[in-house]
């Protein structure tokens, strides 16, 4: 057996961490780039909380609330302008994955001179990153942990665009399951599924290895319990902190393989027709199963038997019954039942060039 397991995140994890953001902050110098998206977090009163600690530590910062979902490259580049302008030292990127994507790639653009697109795919940043500390408000994307960022391309296709770059990892990871507590269900389900699928892509990932599956398939079994829990009672915390504790792990994991064609799959919807991320991952999640399971039988009946405890084995074996086990967990899960995309025949084939475009390219986030 031979493997490499990287991530040098610290991850700092339980009830009322955000509160160490001072404290941390303060190791990294002067100076901290808050960069968020444009509503909850001031709405919710996260940001307070955060200059709170940040001035009990003396820590000067900017706010930057521009982050849309699926950030574009116009905005990051404004971004990039406010740390420079206001003499930032590192960021702190507060909320989901569009925020913890942005911030990272504020950091190349800090950093590194050459136009944006010259650093998609993978390890082409050349500089060190400003440092990052992630603090996830939602339990999905795993960004904390990756060194991942996607961005939408703005300047030429406006195709979702993927750098994978160790620069990219966070230096600090705070998860507060506390800060997920105002989700609305929708968005619980949304992100819910999407760590469910960077589970289960890295587990079938041809990349995974003894200790990365090991890890794959406790998010999965975690996931197949709380998730419909955290959907049906936001308010149950329990279920919240095993929720981001699946989400870390299905993080960690697809840092060290990657996702699978299904992320490569949901990008061109996402992107055409503003589905959310999880959603679409949700979406083909079952065609996906149906269609891949001959290729490893073994390992997506593993799968299957950790998502739904007490499924038969026979049932796990199964590639039609377990395909349609899961699509009932995940409305169950809170995917909606008709998600009702209509796309003409001839996007349909451009999605499929897109696509064999990008295969074999690492998919994530
Ligand atoms: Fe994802």
């Amino acid at each position: 057996m031979e493997f490499a397991f990287y991530l040098p995140t610290k991850v700092h994890f339980g009830q009322g961490k955000v509160k160490k953001v001072g404290k941390i902050a303060k190791k990294y110098g002067e100076k901290a780039l808050v960069v968020t998206g444009r509503t909850s977090a001031r709405k919710l009163g996260f940001l307070e909380l955060i200059e709170k600690e940040l001035k009990k530590e003396g820590v000067k910062f900017s706010f930057f609330e521009k982050i849309e979902p699926n950030p574009s490259i116009d905005t990051v580049k404004k971004g990039a302008e406010f740390f420079k302008q206001e003499r930032c030292d590192m960021i702190i990127a507060l909320g989901g994955g569009s925020s913890l994507d942005a911030a990272k790639v504020i950091g190349i653009m800090v950093k590194n001179p050459a136009p944006l697109s010259s650093y998609f795919g993978k390890n082409k940043v050349k500089e060190e990153i400003p440092p990052l500390i992630a603090i996830p408000t939602t339990s999905g994307t795993g960004s904390e942990v990756t060194p991942y960022a996607v961005i939408t391309d703005t300047e030429n296709d406006h195709v979702k665009k993927v750098i994978a770059d160790p620069h990219l990892f966070p230096k600090e990871a705070l998860l507060d399951p506390e800060l997920t507590i105002t989700l609305p269900p929708s968005v619980t389900s949304d992100t819910g599924i999407d760590a469910l699928s960077h589970a289960v892509e890295s587990y079938l990932s041809k990349k995974s290895f003894p200790l990365s599956q090991t890890i794959a398939l406790e998010a999965i079994r975690i996931i197949g319990i709380y998730l419909p829990r955290a959907v049906k009672r936001p308010d149950d915390l329990e279920a919240r902190t095993y929720l981001m504790y699946a989400s870390l792990l299905a993080g960690m994991v697809i840092a060290q393989t990657g996702a699978t064609i299904l992320h490569t799959m949901g990008y061109p919807l996402t992107s055409n027709f503003n589905i959310p991320h999880g959603r679409v991952n949700g979406i083909l999640l079952p065609s996906f199963w149906e269609k891949s399971f001959s290729g490893e039988p073994e390992k997506f009946s593993k799968v299957v038997a950790s998502l739904l405890e007490g499924i038969e084995d026979s049932q796990a074996k199964n590639p039609v019954k377990s395909a349609l086990f899961i699509k009932e967990f995940l409305h169950k899960a809170g995917l909606p039942k008709n998600p009702n995309i209509n796309i003409e025949e001839e996007e349909l084939s451009r999605f499929a060039h897109e696509i064999i475009k990008n295969k074999g390219k690492i998919a994530v986030s």
